[in-house]
């Protein structure tokens, strides 16, 4: 991106999306084929099978490397299979720091199936650098960070992790979901690898699970395209169109989603009924200055606390705009009880040392009216 002489909002709309050669059809085609037409013993036209690579999904891979200003895009079936093939490399014996407080399926990704190949799994607080420098150990291999995390938007500070990390000869891989590369690009702050649900921002209409890896050496291009061929979690042509598509309207989108974000945390921020709102735009929240410094915006994501589980649940059954339901980053507001979806997954012990108590409510603000989504909010908040 950094070599790229277009602004963000020209490569949303063109990197990776060119006329296509043959046709010159300005949206890049499906390619449903599993298959390709040998030219030849051993040669091809650039591609051979969809499981090792896709004409589509070339074009969404490109696309993300750009908008990350990486050096290779990986596209896979889910956010989980992205992270998936993150560790796939990792050996027994290796260690893996983990930011403390991440999405739950991530926990139990590391928890239930990677610790049970022998690699050593670590939950440290991130947003701590003393924390990760004292937990780097001889065979620490990746220090994985999810900033902002969910759902309680605690922030990690990634070049100081990059600078710990690099210093122990380990890797940086930034779950970047929660903001999109629109707000924050974790290779241009150090990292080594950025992670995406492409389900949520990238994506952007709710109609699609996606995942993404990018890169920034020639090595992790060769790892993530081993594993994508071995292991084989690849995304469709379809979804990489639905996510080409999607990324075409990203910053639009991101912008909306942000303005709305801002009116409603400070909505929120002075309401009786609400305690404990963590949103990373608002001066009061204890790192507004370590967002302004490594996020180019706060982004639309946040979460509260009412006073109990019940409130949550008289909470979530008044509201109208806003729909009961997981996920985050379409162009629909959602409301969802953080304990019983999202971090359902992890123990009641877990949720309490992440301080995700049964009250605590996230929102993933969309792209509706501002005022309509305030107006939805205080009548729902009158029921609790
Ligand atoms: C921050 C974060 N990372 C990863 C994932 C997993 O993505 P997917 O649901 O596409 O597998 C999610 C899903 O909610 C998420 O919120």
């Amino acid at each position: 991106m950094s070599n790229s002489p277009y602004k963000y909002d020209t490569l949303a709309v063109h990197a990776g999306q060119y006329p296509d050669p043959q046709t010159g059809a300005v949206n890049v085609p499906v390619y449903l084929s599993s298959t390709f037409q040998l030219t030849g013993i051993g040669t091809d036209r650039g591609w051979d099978y969809s499981r090792a690579g896709n004409p589509t999904r070339d074009r969404l891979e490109e696309a993300l490397a750009i908008l990350e200003g990486g050096t290779s895009g990986h596209a896979f079936t889910s956010g989980m299979a992205a992270i998936s093939a993150l560790v796939a490399m990792l050996r027994a014996g290796d260690h893996l720091i983990c930011s403390h407080n991440v999405y739950a399926g991530t926990v139990r990704l590391f928890d239930q199936i990677i610790s049970g190949y022998g690699i050593e799994i670590e939950y440290v607080d991130t947003s701590n650098l003393a924390a990760v420098e004292a937990a780097m150990r001889p065979n620490t291999k990746l220090v994985h960070i999810e900033t902002p995390s969910n759902p309680l938007m605690v922030l990690t500070d990634i070049a100081g992790v990059a600078r710990i990390a690099h210093a122990h000869g380990a890797e940086v891989s930034v779950d970047n979901t929660f903001l999109s590369p629109v707000l924050q690009n974790p290779i241009a702050l150090g990292a080594d690898i950025v992670m995406h649900s492409t389900t949520k921002y990238l994506n952007g209409h709710s109609d699609g699970l996606g995942g993404a890896l990018i890169g920034s050496k020639p090595e992790h291009k060769e790892r993530f395209l081993l594993v994508q061929k071995a292991v084989g979690g690849v995304m469709s042509p379809f979804e990489c169109f639905l996510v080409l598509r999607g990324i075409r309207t990203l910053p639009l989108r991101v912008r909306q989603h942000e303005e709305n974000g801002r009116a409603v945390a400070e909505f929120l921020s002075t309401h009786p009924k609400v305690s404990k709102l963590a949103y990373p735009g608002l001066k009061t929240h204890p790192q507004y200055d370590l967002a302004v410094k490594q996020q180019k915006g706060f982004g639309s994501m946040m979460s509260f606390e009412v006073a109990s589980r019940e409130a949550a649940g008289r909470f979530l059954a008044a509201i109208k705009i806003f729909l009961s339901a997981e996920s985050l980053g379409g162009v629909e507001s959602l409301a969802s009880h953080s304990a019983t979806t999202t971090h359902a997954s992890v123990t009641a012990e877990q949720r309490t040392s992440m301080g995700i108590t049964e009250g605590r409510v996230r929102l993933s603000i969309g792209i509706e009216d501002k005022e309509d989504l305030i107006a939805d909010l205080e009548q729902a908040l009158q029921a609790v």
